[in-house]
């Protein structure tokens, strides 16, 4: 059977591009597409053990400029100047330059870190669902699985209560460039961040204080740290990186409970799953559909499939998620799965930074929301859920539902 051209970041195929993974695992595992927004080639790779050894291949580079030519690197659009610096972060660098950068970043941004937000994650959690509980309705996306991780985000790097406000406005714009090109909007308020979080890492140099920020300023390995652009762009990745994806794992989670009932109610009997629920959760909604951008340092070879030098090249976590090959009824939603190995956190030297602060997150917004709701009811037919366009995402644009 011919394999279909079909536009991978239209909102349309978001909605269900597993059917289309499947046909690619089995007739044409590494295949290209024409990615509509920038009009590029991408190799989209869609076996899990070749996604496996994708995302571990030091053949492949994450800086372009380590894998193109000089001829291909003249093609590559210029990007907005504002946006420049912002864009040399731990997820755009190979080798020892990002290793450097991510063993500085571990110091600060620590699992036991993480685990000291929890009461605070449940305290967001239940006043978002009071005031949502108060209208009797509320948008899952707008009002509860998008303000939870930013407020986080801005408690964990020590923004402080009276500039939430603002913080909140610039991030939103900011994060949400890809759907608001507009540079109008744009600037000032890519100027707006950037400038407060110069002036917030330069008064934690003077006067360090119990945050994010002042942890990423003290992180020092011998003598070497973090120069201020570095932790700048730090700061912007975990706030980009961690933004939308949780937004999805809580949004499209909740989708995925209220088609499948049955799972819904196990959930609601046995609260103690909600770990291998989350999990479980990960895999089968995939909030990053593909890993970011890899581009191939030489011409190679996957799976039988030649790729040029320079070429992109996508990971599809997303398919790798529902290969039969490694998951026994891949499709089925199974809140206690066992030997659960999914990808949706990436693997390799890129692996998820933030992961066991979306883990928490999911598991608190989660069980929170079912646990006291028990009517929890979607408000619009599950063919009218809009999706959003999106290149490497996956996610709702919304998700109405009465309490
Ligand atoms: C459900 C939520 C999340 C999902 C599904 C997710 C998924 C991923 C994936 C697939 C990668 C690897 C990308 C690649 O190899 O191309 C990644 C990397 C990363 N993620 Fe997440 N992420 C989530 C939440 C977060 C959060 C909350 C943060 C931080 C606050 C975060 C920070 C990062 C960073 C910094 C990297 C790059 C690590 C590196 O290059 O060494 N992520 N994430």
């Amino acid at each position: 059977m011919t394999i279909p051209q079909i536009d991978v970041t239209a909102a349309s195929f978001k909605a269900n591009p597993f059917p289309y993974y499947a046909q690619l695992r089995d007739e044409a595992p590494v295949h290209p597409v024409t990615v509509r927004m920038t009009q590029q080639r991408a190799w989209l790779v869609t076996r899990y053990a070749d996604v496996l050894s994708v995302l571990k291949d030091e053949r492949f580079a994450k800086d372009r400029h380590n894998a193109m030519t000089p001829a291909q690197l003249r093609k590559v659009p210029l990007i907005m100047n504002a946006f420049k610096q912002l864009q040399r972060g731990l997820l755009s660098l190979d080798g020892a330059d990002h290793d450097r950068l991510r063993a500085l970043v571990h110091q600060a941004f620590t699992a036991r870190m993480i685990e000291q937000m929890r009461e605070q994650i449940q305290t967001v959690a239940d006043e978002l669902l009071d005031a949502a509980e108060a209208r009797g309705s509320m948008d899952v996306i707008a009002d509860y699985a998008l303000p939870l991780p930013l407020t986080m985000i801005g408690r964990i790097l020590g923004i402080p209560a009276e500039d939430n406000a603002k913080f909140h406005r610039w991030t939103t714009v900011v994060l949400g460039a890809a759907s608001n090109r507009n540079p109008l909007v744009l600037v000032p308020n890519i100027m707006g961040l950037t400038g407060y979080l110069k002036r917030a890492i330069r008064a934690r140099q003077a006067q360090p204080q119990d945050d994010l920020i002042s942890a990423l300023v003290a992180a020092k390995e011998g003598n070497d740290r973090m120069t201020d652009d570095e932790i700048l762009s730090m700061i912007f990745l975990l706030l980009s990186a961690g933004h939308e994806t949780t937004v999805n794992l809580i949004g499209s989670g909740t989708l995925a409970l209220l088609e499948h009932p049955d799972q819904l109610a196990r959930l609601r009997d046995d609260p103690a799953i909600i770990k291998p629920a989350i999990e479980e959760i990960l895999r089968f909604v995939c909030p990053a559909e593909t890993a970011t951008e890899r581009y191939a340092r030489m011409d190679l070879t996957i799976a039988g499939t030649a790729i040029p030098r320079g070429e992109l090249v996508l990971a599809v976590v997303g398919s790798a998620n529902r290969d039969p090959a490694y998951f026994d009824d891949p499709d089925t939603l199974d809140l206690t799965r066992a030997n659960n190995k999914h990808l949706a956190f990436g693997q390799g030297i890129h692996y998820c930074l933030g992961a066991p602060l979306s883990r928490l997150e999911g598991q608190i917004a989660l069980s929170t929301l079912v646990g006291r709701f028990p009517k929890l009811r979607l408000s619009i037919p599950t063919e009218q859920v809009q999706w959003k366009d999106s290149f490497i995402l996956r996610g709702l644009k919304a998700l109405p539902v009465s309490l």
